[in-house]
């Protein structure tokens, strides 16, 4: 049955020219039958090189806003038109031109989890994978930092520069707690802690290394360490036992679920190819001006 539908989309996705990219917290299936899997800064690198004349984003719709505005001649295909992500819906273009007017010599930066309005309104953007190298090129100036003030807090401690938060943070990272991860350091104690950015506060102290899930990826194919407390959403075990089959992987929570990421399913994959649905456009003059920031942010490449 799974082969008959994986040969479906693979007749379909040949038809349309199209191509997969899937974020690292989908679904194992989705992940398994992607072209190309990663991060935020992976995924919009590829979305701007890829030659398909349709990209279908297997993630939530902040992402393939993005690669809309990076591939404005590309049909950008989100296979579900209700996984948006709870992060990027807590700034308003309009919260933010009041954050501006109250701080008018300051920088903004904005995280790529932001609606495209918030975008077009900030300097620069950035993924957790280059927030900190992206900050530390800015010049002497006060710095805004939205939406997720968990990774501006980290962003602070490692440039040591004041930012400006807003009080953002995402639903499935918060409900890791510092509990957990003294739980699981207990029963597993010769395992290296990997925590997302995203997380609280304490449970990055708790943690060895703080990571965007692509360099998770990257930091395990290069350890010695045969276990791995994982600190973000769930779908990236998956990820990670695929590509380190002999390692193990212990979610710091199973609460760490993201439901918007999990909407995505093959049969809506299919649904998106045969309908070409649900199609992601930026308005032009918005997306010229996020395109911007976008830019900037797809230079700055983590050390
Ligand atoms: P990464 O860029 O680390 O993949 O993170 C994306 C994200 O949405 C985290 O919640």
């Amino acid at each position: 049955m799974q082969s008959k539908i994986l040969q479906k989309i693979k007749q379909l996705k040949d038809s349309r020219r199209a191509v997969i990219l899937a974020h690292n917290y989908q679904p194992g299936e989705i992940q398994d039958l992607a072209d190309f899997c990663g991060d935020s800064l992976g995924l919009s690198i590829k979305a701007a090189e890829t030659d398909a004349e349709v990209i279908v984003f297997c993630g939530v719709r902040f992402m393939a806003e993005t690669a809309a505005i990076l591939s404005p001649q590309k049909t950008v295909l989100l296979p579900d038109r209700f996984a948006d992500c709870t992060l990027a819906d807590m700034i308003t273009a309009e919260q933010l031109r009041q954050l501006k007017k109250k701080h008018p010599d300051a920088l903004v930066v904005c995280y790529v989890n932001s609606p495209v309005e918030v975008k077009a309104e900030s300097d620069y953007c950035c993924t957790s994978a280059n927030a900190v190298e992206l900050v530390r090129t800015l010049p002497a100036k006060p710095i805004i930092f939205v939406p997720d003030q968990h990774l501006g807090r980290f962003v602070a401690e490692q440039t040591k520069r004041d930012l400006i938060l807003w009080p953002g943070y995402c639903a499935s990272h918060i409900v890791i707690t510092e509990d957990d991860i003294k739980t699981a350091k207990a029963k597993y104690p010769g395992a290296v802690v990997m925590a997302h950015p995203e997380c609280t506060e304490p449970v990055k102290e708790l943690s060895d290394q703080i990571l965007s899930t692509g360099q998770m990826l990257k930091f395990v194919s290069g350890s010695t360490a045969e276990s791995f407390i994982v600190a973000t959403e769930i779908g990236m075990i998956h990820a990670l036992k695929k590509q380190n089959p002999n390692a193990e992987f212990i979610p710091a929570s199973d609460k760490a679920i993201c439901p918007n990421m999990k909407r995505i399913t093959l049969d809506k994959v299919i649904a998106s190819l045969q309908d070409m649905q649900y199609k992601v456009a930026v308005p032009e003059d918005m997306a010229a001006r996020a395109k911007r920031a976008l830019d900037r942010m797809v230079e700055v490449l983590p050390k």
